[in-house]
This record gives C-alpha cells, structure tokens and sequence, in this order.
C-alpha cells in the first residue's frame, strides 16, 4: 500500500477475496459495494486497481489483465534474464494480489524456465490460482518447481504436435495437448490459449510475463487491462517489455487510457485497453508480434 497497512484494509481484502471464492466456485457473490470507511485516499487508489477483477461474474465474458515490471529504458530483465528484482517490494504485493483474485496465472516458457517461478500467493492473503505454463514446444525444464511442487492446480499448455506423453508422465502438472496452439506465423495463438483456459472454467486471467508472451495477448487484441510498473533504474541492453509492430507515425501509436498509482519508488500505469481499437472479443486480426522481437 502506498502508505504503509490501512485500518480498513484487511476487512476489504477479506470481502474481495470471499467473492472471488465463490467466482471461483461457480456461485454469484453478489454485487460488490465497496465500503469505503478506513481508506485513505492512496488506498482508495491502491483498491481502485483490484475492483475490475473482483466484479467478474462467474458466467461474465473472460477477461485478461497483464503486468510488466520495466526499467526506464524499457527492460524487464538484463540481458542475460535476471530479474530479481526490477521493482520494489510494493510492486511484488501488488503482483501477489493480482495472483489471488485472478482464476488463472499465465507464464511464458522463458520465464518458466529462466526464472524457475512458484506463481502462489504467497505475499498476502488468497488462494493461489491455476498456474498455467504456456509452453507449446514442450521446452520447458521437467524440473521446473512450477511442474512438480503440486502447490496449486497446473496446467502446461503444449502445442498437440510437440507433446511427448512420456514428458507429461514425468511431471506433477497436468498437460494440455492444444491443437493449433501454434499459429501459422510460428508463434502461439492468444485466442486458443483463452479459448482452452474458459473451457476449464478460467475466465478471469492474469499474464504475468514475460514481455514475448504479454505482447503477444497484446497484439492480438486480447488485453483488458495493462499494469506497466516503471521502476527508477535504468538496465541498458536487456529483455524488451512490451514489443509491437512499427508505427510509422505518432498517430499511428496505439496510447491507451490510463492512471497512475504510486507503488513506493515504482510508478503504476494502469492501462485500460477494453475500448481500444485493437481489441478483439475473438475475431480480431493477429498481427505478426515476432517479427518485431
Ligand atoms: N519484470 C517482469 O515483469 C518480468 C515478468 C516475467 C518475466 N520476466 C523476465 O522476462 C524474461 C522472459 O521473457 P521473454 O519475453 O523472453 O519470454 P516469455 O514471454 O516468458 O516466453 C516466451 C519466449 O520464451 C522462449 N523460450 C521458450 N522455451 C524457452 C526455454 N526453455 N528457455 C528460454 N526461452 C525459452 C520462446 O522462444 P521460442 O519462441 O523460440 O520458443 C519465446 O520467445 C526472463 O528473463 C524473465 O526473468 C520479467
């Protein structure tokens, strides 16, 4: 929180996470009346950040938040993918709480196996979501502690033509064989990776990273919501953040509406992309994300 724990904190978070239970249950919580008493206005702000993903339905439309840790120049790791830490602790807790109110937490294959992630929620109060490891060349170390540490529900996304079922034998995550996971120009499909989420009951994602995959869910239209937290430090060469096709004039630039939190030393944009032009209820145009990377 921006100032240190506020009195009327814990018992909203509470609320939050009882009706994100039953979301996840299947049941209506009911509609969601914030109580606003105990909150300054930091943590009204703070809070403000979380309500989208706690007024979800259980049959409402899926709906897709990511977040990016970058530097000032547009890194989110060096170059040789260390990213422990780009932003400060109050961005970690704000990560963890995404975690906790989202059906579903979705990582690429690099940063499964670079980072070798838990993805609970282990820095605040909730239940970890589903871990999802989106991984369609079957890559992905068998170590990984995401595939073996049965510390939450875990699906690994592989493309049908790469699965190997003796692989799957060997890990404690559940593996989903996705026909056309891969699309034409090589690179996953977002649709089908949210088309294959919904049909196990995930409709609420978050895309924690890295910059591949969240430009990917970016390009092709598939985004709500982007949280890009700048962190006072500068990487110098480094993996790219969010990547996209080249503009040729500033008019072109996709600039999407968008706040400001403070996060301690780090600075939270809170993108909200649902009326962008490019947004895709699932029949948008994929762009070629890869060419640019
Ligand atoms: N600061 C943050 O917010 C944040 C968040 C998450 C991750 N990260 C960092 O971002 C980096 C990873 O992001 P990313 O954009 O490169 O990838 P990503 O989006 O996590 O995953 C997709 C990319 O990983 C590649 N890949 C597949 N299997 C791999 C393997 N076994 N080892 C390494 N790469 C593999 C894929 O290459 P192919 O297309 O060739 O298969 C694809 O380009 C890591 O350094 C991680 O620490 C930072």
């Amino acid at each position: 929180m921006s100032n240190g724990p506020q009195a009327g904190w814990p018992g909203l978070w509470a609320a939050a996470l009882q009706i994100v239970a039953l979301r996840r249950a299947g049941q209506v919580g009911g509609a969601w009346a914030r109580p606003l008493h105990g909150l300054d206005e930091s943590g009204g702000e703070l809070f403000a950040l979380y309500e989208p993903l706690v007024c979800r339905a259980p049959q409402s439309p899926p709906w897709v938040i990511a977040h990016l840790g970058q530097s000032l120049d547009g890194f989110i790791a060096t170059h040789n993918g260390d990213s422990r830490f780009v932003t400060g602790s109050q961005d970690l807790d704000h990560m963890h709480r995404l975690r906790a109110l989202c059906d579903a937490v979705i990582v690429g294959a690099g940063t499964a196996a670079i980072d070798d992630p838990l993805l609970t929620t282990r820095r605040v109060p909730g239940t970890n979501p589903t871990r999802v490891v989106l991984d369609p060349m079957q890559r992905v170390p068998l170590a990984a502690r995401v595939l073996q540490d049965r510390a939450a529900p875990t699906l690994w996304l592989c493309d049908e033509r790469c699965h190997d079922p003796a692989v799957a034998a060997r890990v404690a995550a559940r593996v989903l064989a996705v026909p056309g996971l891969t699309a034409a120009d090589g690179v996953f499909d977002a649709q089908v990776v949210r088309r294959v989420l919904v049909a196990q009951g995930l409709r609420v994602l978050f895309v924690e990273g890295g910059g591949v995959t969240v430009s990917r869910f970016l390009a092709q239209g598939l985004l709500d919501r982007l949280h890009v937290a700048l962190a006072p430090v500068l990487i110098g060469e480094g993996r790219r953040g969010v990547r996209l096709p080249a503009s040729s004039t500033m008019a072109d630039c996709l600039r999407p509406g968008g706040r400001i939190v403070r996060l301690g030393d780090d600075v939270l944009w809170d993108f909200d992309l649902s009326a962008s032009p490019g947004r895709s209820e699932g029949t948008g145009r994929a762009v070629d994300v890869r060419r640019t990377m």
